[in-house]
């Protein structure tokens, strides 16, 4: 039988990816990022512009890593939190646990197929969750962003992305590719994992193919640069 490359962009592969890292994601994204992810978390979901007894949809939410960014910000508001990783939702819940103040509801769920109703969120927010999505499927994903919205919502998202400026970006690449599986391995056991989010950054590029297709979802958008361009974010609003 010949030998079939997986598709990296199909849900199970991805699933098993992150059910498999959720014990080091959140070390390893920390450490490869110098820290800055803490920093890029705070900066998107500020740009969402959160306020007391909103509703917030944290898309892709991982173990929670944006909820302290959140918590913030939404006194006395509901945060419901959807990934699709049973591995990410274990961690999540405990997560939950430390965050008492917050009404949190954790859905096990496809962000691209969701069962929440239109309209039901004043904000989402989704964190480094947009680059394991083919081209096809962040038209989905923005087409679900511009449903969930309730009309006057907003919207912010970041993900890694490749700066613009060559020095930077051979470097950066370098160690997305080459340094961070190291890292992925001493915690692990397992550099294939971690070397596949260098691939999904490479194919991924920057936010701008988001923000088109945001765009043409019928959301207004601002694009942001974090670091010169290791991060990139779309905000927005839904008129
Ligand atoms: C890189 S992690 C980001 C986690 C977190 N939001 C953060 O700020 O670090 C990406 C998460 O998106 C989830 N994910 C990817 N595609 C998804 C989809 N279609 N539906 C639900 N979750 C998805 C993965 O399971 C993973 O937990």
């Amino acid at each position: 039988m010949k030998f079939r490359a997986p598709d990296i962009y199909d849900a199970g592969f991805v699933e098993r990816l992150f059910d498999e890292m959720s014990g080091t994601y959140e070390r390893v994204n920390y450490l490869s990022s110098f820290g800055f992810s803490r920093r890029w978390r705070e900066q998107f979901v500020g740009e969402a512009s959160i306020g007391p007894g909103m509703t917030v949809c944290d898309l892709m939410c991982g173990v929670g890593e944006c909820w302290e960014a959140v918590s913030a910000q939404l006194a006395g508001g509901r945060l419901v939190a959807l990934d699709f990783s049973g591995g990410m939702l274990r961690l999540a819940e405990h997560r939950r646990a430390d965050l008492p103040d917050l009404d949190i509801s954790l859905r096990r769920e496809d962000a691209l197929a969701s069962s929440l109703r239109d309209g039901c969120a004043d904000r989402i927010v989704c964190g480094f969750g947009v680059k394991t999505l083919s081209d096809e499927q962040r038209e989905v994903f923005a087409s679900e962003v511009a449903r969930l919205l309730r009309p006057g919502g907003a919207f912010s998202l970041v993900e890694v992305s490749i700066p613009r400026g060559w020095w930077l970006k051979g470097l950066y690449m370098l160690y997305l590719k080459h340094i961070i599986p190291i890292i992925g391995w001493v915690l692990l056991g397992n550099p294939e994992n971690y070397r596949m989010l260098g691939v999904y950054t490479e194919q991924f590029g920057d936010c701008r193919s988001m923000r088109n297709a945001l765009v043409r979802n019928g959301l207004r958008t601002t694009y942001h640069d974090y670091f010169f361009g290791c991060a990139s974010g779309v905000s927005g609003i839904k008129l």
